[in-house]
């Protein structure tokens, strides 16, 4: 079996998704945000390509069952409920709600996506969950792309870095699993920065970006490994919670 890990949408081609379980990583922060979303409640989450998208589906929901958000340039969408902060996707206002959302990177990298046999969001904030997928994907015999997001589809160190994370977890227990060189670099990020990812998102641009932009606060809550036990799973064009009722 092997393992592939992608930086950035350029390097997405037909052979690396086609039957293989997919992973998309954006740690800053639409993974982390999906994540928290649905382990909040959130009844789905359809990723949209623009704000404008974004309201044209709307109107095919009663206002009450619906959250609009997105971010544009980092900031929330004016008149949306919500931006891309993870902190604001609360059991309050997510709660039995389809999000709709809209993301610069994040969104458009599982939208990009076709013929994979699974699609899955990770990121820290579910690293486990989602990691027990990966390995029974690799156990039964299915290869496993991981695909880093990134940043305007370049690469990006927090997304390598929580890859690298997923890599090293898989090897230790399957040495067998053949691993690309782009899954070996990643290892080597994580292992620079071990659990301190306060030190790796200080590192990122986006990290820094983020915080400048005043969102110092996302940073901390895109840091909390496993706070939120959930497999985000992709399928009919929306995200959902793997649970007893879509087992793998
Ligand atoms: C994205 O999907 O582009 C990112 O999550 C950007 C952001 O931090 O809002």
């Amino acid at each position: 079996m092997r393992l592939d890990v992608l930086f950035g949408g350029q390097q997405v081609a037909p052979p690396l998704v086609t039957g293989r379980v997919v992973c998309v990583i954006d740690v800053l922060r639409a993974s982390s945000t999906i994540a928290t979303a649905l382990a909040n409640g959130a009844r789905n989450i359809v990723p949209l390509s623009s704000a404008d998208e974004v309201i044209t589906r709307a109107k095919q929901f009663e206002r009450s069952k619906v959250v609009l958000a997105g971010e544009q340039k980092m900031h929330a969408v004016p008149g949306f409920d919500a931006g891309n902060s993870p902190n604001e996707f609360t059991s309050e206002i997510v709660d039995g709600k389809t999000v709709l959302l809209s993301t610069t990177n994040g969104t458009n990298a599982i939208l990009a996506l076709q013929g994979a046999r699974d699609v899955v969001v990770g990121a820290y904030v579910n690293f486990s969950a989602v990691l027990a997928l990966l390995r029974v994907a690799l156990r039964g015999g299915t290869d496993v792309t991981i695909i880093c997001a990134g940043r305007e589809r370049n690469f990006s160190l927090e997304d390598a870095a929580c890859a690298g994370r997923y890599a090293r977890h898989i090897r230790e227990v399957a040495s067998d699993v053949a691993i690309s060189d782009g899954a070996f670099a990643a290892t080597l990020i994580d292992q620079r920065y071990g659990d301190r990812l306060d030190e790796l998102f200080a590192d990122s641009e986006h990290g820094r970006a983020l915080t400048d932009a005043g969102f110092g606060a996302d940073l901390v809550a895109c840091a909390q490994v496993d706070a939120c036990p959930v497999v985000p799973i992709y399928q009919d064009r929306q995200i959902t919670r793997l649970g007893p009722d879509r087992e793998r």
